[in-house]
C-alpha cells in the first residue's frame, strides 16, 4: 500500500518534470525564431574583407572619384572599405601610409604605384605576408602587385602626340607639364608623346616641368616656360589640374596658346566647350575604383584575375587643326 503511494507520487513528479522540459524547449525555440526574424541576414552582413585605398592626394577630385567608385563596389559586396592619402602630394608619406596599412593586416590594399625601389619593396613585403596589393592609376612595374587597373598610359601619350601634331600642323615647340616625374603613368604618357613628336622633323619638345599635381604650380611653370620659350606653340598638361593651370597662366599673360589637358573636371569641360582648352583626354577614375574592387572580389572567390585591366580614354574637344581665336597666338 505504502509502495503504491510512492510509485504514484514518483510518476506525478516525473510527469511534471517532463511537462516543464517540453515547455522549456518550445519557448526556447519560439524565442530563437523571434530573434532570427528581428535580425534577418545578420550573419551575412558582417564584413568579411577589409580593403584599404591609399591615394596620391586625399582631396584631389580625381582621387575622390576613384574612392567613390571603389566605395560603392565595396558596399555591394559587403566589404569594409577605408580610404586614406597624404593631404598634399607626398610620395614618402604615401609609402609610410602603405607601411602602416600593411601593419594593420587588411584583406587587400589598393595603391597608386609611386615609382622607385622603396615602393616595390613595400608591395613585395605585403605580398609575402599574403596581403594582395592592387595598383590603380599608375602601375608599379617589377613589383609583386596582384594586378593593375587604369589607363593604357603609353597609348594615351601617343594619342596626345598625334592630336598635338595635328593641331599644330606638324610644326613648332611644345611645353609639357607632368604631375610628378616618379609615377609610371606620367612617365609613360611622356614617353608616348615624345615618340610621336620625334617623328615630326619640324616639331620639338622645348621643356618638361613638374606641377606636383597643383593647379597653382602648373600655372607658375607655364609662365616660366613661356618666359624661357616665347615661341612655344602648345602646352600639354598630363595630370588633372595641369591644363587649368596652363589656362590660368595664358590668361594672366593675356596671350594665347594651344592647350591640351587630361581628365574632365567641371572647369576643364567648361574651358573645352569655350575653346580655351583645345581638347582633353578623359580617363575613367570611377571605373578604376569599382573595377579594382570587383576583381578583388573575384580573386577572393578563387577566380582568376587579369594582370592588367585597362579602362577607356575618351577624347573631349576639338581634334581638328583649327587655330584658337584671339590675339597673341604664335
Ligand atoms: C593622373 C593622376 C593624378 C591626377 C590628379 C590624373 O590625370 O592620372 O596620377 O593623381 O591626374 O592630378
Amino acid at each position: 500500500m505504502f509502495n503504491r503511494r510512492w510509485s504514484i507520487a514518483l510518476l506525478i513528479l516525473l510527469g511534471g518534470f517532463l511537462y516543464t522540459l517540453v515547455q522549456f524547449i518550445i519557448s526556447t525555440n519560439r524565442l530563437q525564431h523571434q530573434v532570427d526574424n528581428l535580425l534577418p541576414g545578420q550573419a551575412q552582413a558582417v564584413p568579411s574583407h577589409r580593403i584599404m585605398l591609399i591615394s596620391q592626394e586625399l582631396d584631389n577630385p580625381y582621387w575622390r572619384s576613384i574612392e567613390q567608385g571603389a566605395r560603392a563596389a565595396a558596399g555591394k559586396y559587403g566589404m569594409d572599405f577605408e580610404y586614406t592619402g597624404p593631404l598634399r602630394i607626398n610620395p614618402e608619406e604615401q609609402l609610410s601610409l602603405l607601411e602602416q596599412a600593411i601593419a594593420s593586416r587588411p584583406s587587400a590594399i589598393i595603391v597608386q604605384g609611386t615609382g622607385g625601389a622603396d615602393s616595390k619593396e613595400l608591395i613585395d613585403r605585403a605580398a609575402a605576408l599574403g596581403i594582395p596589393v592592387v595598383t590603380v592609376d599608375a602601375d608599379e612595374p617589377g613589383s609583386h602587385r596582384l594586378f593593375y587597373v587604369g589607363s593604357d598610359n603609353l597609348t594615351a601619350g601617343e594619342e596626345m602626340g598625334r592630336l598635338v601634331a595635328e593641331a599644330a600642323d606638324g610644326k613648332g615647340t611644345v611645353g609639357v607639364l607632368v604631375g610628378t616625374a616618379r609615377a609610371d603613368s606620367q612617365r609613360l604618357r611622356l614617353e608616348g608623346l615624345r615618340s610621336i613628336i620625334a617623328s615630326y622633323p619640324e616639331m620639338k619638345i622645348a621643356d618638361v616641368r613638374t606641377s606636383d599635381i597643383s593647379r597653382l604650380q602648373a600655372s607658375e611653370q607655364t609662365r616660366s616656360l613661356l618666359a624661357a620659350h616665347p615661341d612655344l606653340k602648345a602646352v600639354v598638361g598630363f595630370s588633372a589640374l595641369d591644363g587649368l593651370g596652363a589656362l590660368d597662366a595664358v590668361r594672366q599673360l593675356k596671350t594665347n596658346r594651344l592647350l591640351f589637358a587630361f581628365d574632365d573636371l567641371d572647369e576643364t569641360k567648361e574651358a573645352v566647350q569655350k575653346g580655351l582648352i583645345k581638347l582633353t583626354l578623359v580617363q575613367q577614375p570611377l571605373e578604376m575604383g569599382s573595377t579594382a574592387i570587383t576583381l578583388l572580389h573575384d580573386y577572393f572567390q578563387g577566380k582568376s584575375v587579369p594582370d592588367v585591366s585597362y579602362t577607356t580614354i575618351r577624347l573631349l574637344g576639338d581634334s581638328s587643326n583649327a587655330k584658337p581665336d584671339g590675339e597673341g597666338a604664335p
